[in-house]
């Protein structure tokens, strides 16, 4: 059945108020729209967790560096729609600006620590924008429990903070990241990939798993990490931001995997900025 949508506080509060009164559970599905496979998965994992499911989608301008960046966005609500409705989500919430921003709007919530390195370095604000916004789509959902993607493992673990330090009585639920056949993340920006640079970009994937598979075989880090930046350049990215391996809890840095680590890389391809990360044993 195809999802209703809802583009008020006032209409999701009022059904959230019904749904809640006959005591059934609520997941949300915090996107930006351009919904894909990946997208969908959270959806999926809601729907098994969830009596109620709302999936939202809001461009979030807060969390853009640049307004080309915001203006090249993908915007294709009705594809969103038609995807959803297989799924029996029960609303898809489509807020507009003034829903989230009101006038006068003045709270920013902020991350320390975690937020500082990796993205946040290299995309100043980013984080802070994430985790107002992320806060008030909770807050305005009031549901039980969020799902996000691993694929923004930073972002995962910003908002498992944010939820904790704030006593939101919410469950963060990370899901695996979905890719596509020849290992590349889905992702909303893959759309904005040129088709010649659509094919190099699974290199991304494919030099972190070459590290990975290394570092199981006691290589040193550093070393794996040259090869591996240069194999990216050579695919024709112009730029890896950083290639780093981070403690899966704490992202703080590691020289080796001497505990649950994390493989995280941003790289620029034909001007989109392309993000992924595995987990290394
Ligand atoms: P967006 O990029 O639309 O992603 C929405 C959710 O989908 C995030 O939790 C993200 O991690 C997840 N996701 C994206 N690609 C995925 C993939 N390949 N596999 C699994 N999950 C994937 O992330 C945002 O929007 C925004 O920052 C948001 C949280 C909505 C706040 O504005």
């Amino acid at each position: 059945m195809s999802p209703v949508i809802l583009r008020t506080l006032d209409e999701l509060r009022t059904l959230v108020a019904e749904w809640k009164a006959a005591g059934q559970s609520v997941g949300v599905v915090p996107t930006m729209g351009a919904l894909h496979q990946g997208h969908l998965s959270l959806a999926r994992a809601a729907k098994e967790g969830c009596d109620r499911v709302i999936v939202t989608i809001f461009i979030n301008p807060k969390q853009f560096n640049s307004p080309e960046d915001y203006e090249n966005y993908p915007r294709t609500e009705e594809d969103d729609a038609r995807k959803l409705a297989p799924l029996d989500v029960d609303v898809v919430y489509v807020p507009g600006p003034e829903e989230i921003y009101p006038d006068g709007f003045s709270t920013t919530v902020s991350v320390a620590g975690l937020t500082e390195t990796l993205c946040g370095a290299h995309r100043p604000g980013h984080f802070d924008g994430v985790a107002t916004v992320v806060t008030k789509l909770f807050t305005q959902s009031q549901a039980d429990r969020a799902y996000f993607g691993e694929k923004d493992f930073q972002q995962l673990q910003v908002v498992t903070r944010l939820a904790r330090d704030l006593d939101l009585p919410i469950e963060v639920v990370g899901c695996p990241t979905i890719r596509e056949e020849d290992g590349l993340a889905m992702s909303s920006r893959n759309l904005l990939l040129s088709d010649r640079a659509r094919v190099w970009a699974p290199e991304l994937h494919g030099a972190m798993e070459e590290v990975a598979e290394g570092l199981g075989q006691g290589e040193s880090f550093e070393a794996l990490k040259a090869k591996a930046i240069a194999r990216i350049e050579r695919a024709g990215f112009a730029e890896v931001e950083y290639l780093d391996l981070r403690a899966a809890d704490t992202l703080e840095e590691l020289a080796a995997p001497d505990r649950p680590a994390r493989l995280l890389a941003a790289a620029w391809l034909a001007g989109v900025r392309l993000i992924d990360n595995i987990a290394v044993d």
